[in-house]
């Protein structure tokens, strides 16, 4: 370094410049996750957002000394615990007095204004009543120290660790004239998209679900792992304050105005309004509205606006009197589940629907209830006959809650999932430890049309150009189309007949349906939209069979991780396999593993001999091993096939009607080079499972050599006469000369007559 030249250049000056643009990032990101999260109304792009975000995770990894706990980058990852510890509220969280009906909030308006012996009209401030959990949290210079639950409202369990994840809850205040102490004090909910969202994964991965948002915020906020309630969606908004160092003014509209100031999040739908005409009005448009907010709220509250008044009028121990909740009528109902009818989804999953004696719930008739799947009928343990009680959730669908089995009539008949599908006929399959049920009549089912062919003509798929969801719509409800093949029959006439199609339109449309019959292997196995085989899969499934044939007669052990062993490489077992062939003679000690780190065999080192010998156990299971018995491969056989999806692909084409409409694509032209379409009738394909690969035969064996030929060639392989790259397997008998070598040369499979023989008997 220069000697009094700038000091940026040193440790101590690069140090500096680090915390300097660590201090201006975490502003910034403050900034805008208020704008995001809590105005939403952001002002930069996603992307710019992610880049600073980055910038300061990058930044805080080199200088860890530089993170502080309330940067933006701390919201998620606390190590779980293994309790929550009790706080105790320095001011208690008392809760609210309901008002049922509009005589009760009159009555409500009277008392206040006779406690006050006011003159004039009070104003109230107006908001939601949030359907989630109160919680208290607590600033102290201005950093969030900590949060709690309501609990029995003078002791609650300190959840700041889970309350630190939540999007929008401040890490610290912004501006610089906020209290020394703040206690905000508001609602944890899960707003209806991000409930939606989380069921939805939890069915996907067969979970069990959330009954409604505040269960699921419930269970969100009380996770003793933070990073589990960091993946949920949750939301706060705060409606007022415990302790606090502030005066909070004289109107608790100001004082909520000036926390949103500081960056704590508010109801937007706050209003101060006036006397009890004023109440009613933004009862019953909130009432209207309550649909559309997205999230769950069960009523509206009032609170006198003037502090001064609040504090005139005190509390009992359970309620404030200046305060009252106006709830809406109740969103459950009784009524008796009818019977239940399986709905087929685009996707092919079966729902099960209660259909109900009608019943008006909130104020809309309910006649049918969702019960999602099957786990979720035998969690209720829902039957046709019960009385139970539904709810409606906002936008939510209505659901049952629960079932009053003390009414259960005697002859009340469970729900049994139907072998068949309801609309296609087809099979319904169910794999084991799965919730959801399916049709697997893929491409044939009329409830899976549509998305059957939009799939199939999408981009990555058939790519046909100019294929539309309207247009699929229109081909499908006018008859045109039933299945994908049915699209290469159509004419530019019929084309050029529907709604929003001219003649260039229809004429462009079948040039592209033309272009689409020239595909690959992979877009059209993706194509066929087989559950779970998405463009990876599909590209590795093609890489792995070289044939339509070879995939739709394989199992689902044909899919599989090997079974080998683990540390033993393709070349290790190569190397053990040619050198058993040269020591036909070889006799082990007991030990097996020692004694083949003793052989000194080579490319076969210390630690591989000893898995291999404990997964042996006797060299005689050693020489009857196949390759893929010893190679420890780790990851599937084809890449992305999981016995899940190995289940889907082995059911898909098991379908009569999923392998006629592959017959009937090839038959309409589709192919794809190097690729000999031979789709296989069920005898012949499982009579082939050798289909695609090609053998070398050398050495003595014990019969003569076209034997094995023959036999290899009526199970589909092809045999050939010189080892190359294109070789499959070598079949190697005793005294194997030079195409032995050039197997190991080339890494080709080494195979003995037992080994095949097991093969064949595997397959
Ligand atoms: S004020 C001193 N305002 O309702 C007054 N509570 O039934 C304390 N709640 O425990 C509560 N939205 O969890 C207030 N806008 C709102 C609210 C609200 C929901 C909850 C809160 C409270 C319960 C009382």
């Amino acid at each position: 370094m220069t000697a009094g030249g700038p000091d940026t250049g040193s440790p101590a000056g690069a140090e500096a410049a680090a915390r300097a643009r660590a201090a201006a990032l975490r502003g910034q990101l403050r900034y805008h996750n208020h704008r995001y999260y809590v105005l939403d109304d952001p002002d930069i792009p996603d992307g710019d957002y992610d880049r600073l975000f980055r910038e300061l995770v990058d930044l805080e990894s080199r200088h860890p000394d530089l993170v502080t706990p309330d940067s933006p980058t701390q919201r998620v990852g606390a190590a779980p615990r293994p309790e929550f510890t009790q706080v105790r509220h320095r001011l208690p969280m008392i809760s609210l007095d309901n008002a049922m009906d509009d005589a009760d909030l009159a009555e409500f308006h009277r008392r206040v204004r006779s406690g006050l012996a006011a003159t004039g009209e009070a104003a109230f401030t107006a908001e939601p009543k949030l359907d989630g959990l109160a919680v208290s949290i607590r600033f102290e210079q201005g950093a969030l120290v900590q949060a709690a639950t309501r609990g029995d409202g003078t002791t609650g369990e300190d959840i700041t660790a889970n309350v630190r994840t939540i999007q929008g809850v401040p890490l610290r205040l912004l501006g610089d004239d906020y209290p020394a102490v703040l206690e905000v004090r508001g609602e944890v909910y899960l707003p209806h998209a991000g409930f939606a969202r989380m069921n939805a994964e939890a069915l996907a991965r067969g979970d069990k679900i959330f009954a409604n948002p505040r269960n699921a915020a419930a269970g969100s906020l009380r996770q003793l792992d933070p990073r589990m309630t960091a993946a949920r969606p949750l939301r706060f908004c705060c409606y007022g304050w415990g302790e606090t160092s502030a005066d909070p003014g004289a109107s608790q509209f100001a004082m909520l105005q000036r926390l949103a100031g500081w960056g704590v999040p508010i109801s937007r739908e706050l209003r101060q309004v006036t006397g009890l005409t004023g109440c009613r009005d933004y009862f019953d448009d909130l009432g209207r509205r309550r649909e559309s907010l997205g999230y769950d709220i069960d009523g509206v509250v009032f609170k006198l606006d003037r502090i001064p008044d609040q504090a005139a009028l005190g509390a009992t121990i359970h309620h404030p009197r200046w305060a009252i909740a106006r709830k809406f009528p109740a969103q459950e109902a009784l009524t008796v589940v009818e019977a239940v009818e399986f709905q087929v989804g685009r996707t092919g999953a079966l729902t099960p629907v209660a259909r109900l004696t009608p019943v008006a719930v909130g104020g809309v008739t309910v006649a049918n209830a969702t019960l999602h799947n099957m786990d979720e009928v035998e969690r209720k343990d829902v039957r046709i006959g019960d009385s139970v009680s539904v709810r409606r959730a906002g936008d939510v669908i209505p659901e049952i809650v629960r079932v009053l089995p003390e009414r259960r009539p005697p002859d009340a008949q469970s729900v049994v999932l139907p072998a068949r599908c309801p609309v296609c006929g087809a099979d319904v399959i169910r794999p084991a430890g799965e919730a959801v049920a399916r049709c697997s009549g893929g491409l044939y089912c009329p409830a899976q049309r549509k998305e059957a062919i939009r799939h199939f003509a999408s981009r990555k798929a058939m790519d046909i150009e100019g294929l539309g969801e309207k247009l699929i719509d229109q081909l499908v409800e006018r008859g045109l189309v039933q299945e994908p093949a049915d699209l290469y029959r159509l004419t530019q006439g019929q084309l050029a007949a529907l709604e929003r199609m001219g003649d260039k339109s229809a004429e462009n449309l079948i040039a592209a349906l033309a272009r689409s019959r020239e595909t690959s292997f992979a877009r059209f196995i993706f194509a066929l939209g087989i559950r779970e085989v998405g463009e990876a899969t599909a590209a590795a499934l093609a890489a792995h069979f070289d044939s339509l044939a070879a995939l739709m007669a394989a199992r689902e052990a044909d899919f599989l991780p090997t079974r080998g062993v683990r540390g033993v490489g393709p070349a290790a077992a190569q190397a053990l396999q040619a050198w058993l062939l040269a020591s036909p003679d070889a006799q082990a000690t007991p030990d097996l593993g020692e004694w083949l780190a003793a052989q000194q065999i080579p490319g076969l080192n210390r630690a591989a001999a000893a898995a291999l010998g404990a997964a042996c156990g006797t060299l005689e299971r050693l020489r009857g091993a196949l390759p893929a018995d010893l190679v420890g491969a780790g990851a599937g056989l084809v890449e992305g096939v999981g016995p899940v999806v190995a289940a889907h692909l082995v059911g898909f084409f098991a379908q009569a009607y999923n392998r006629e409409a592959i017959e009937r694509l090839i038959a309409a032209g589709i192919r794809w080079p190097a690729a000999a379409v031979t789709p296989g009738s069920p005898a012949g394909s499982q009579a082939r499972p050798l289909a695609g690969k090609t053998f070398v035969i050398t050495g003595t064996l014990s019969r003569p050599r076209d034997a094995f030929k023959a036999e290899l060639e009526s199970l589909g392989a092809k045999v050939t006469g010189s080892v190359s790259t294109a070789t499959d397997f070598l079949l190697a008998g005793a005294a194997a000369g030079s195409k032995l070598n050039k197997a190991q040369e080339l890494g080709v499979p080494i195979m003995t007559e037992e080994q095949l023989a097991r093969l064949i008997a595997d397959t």
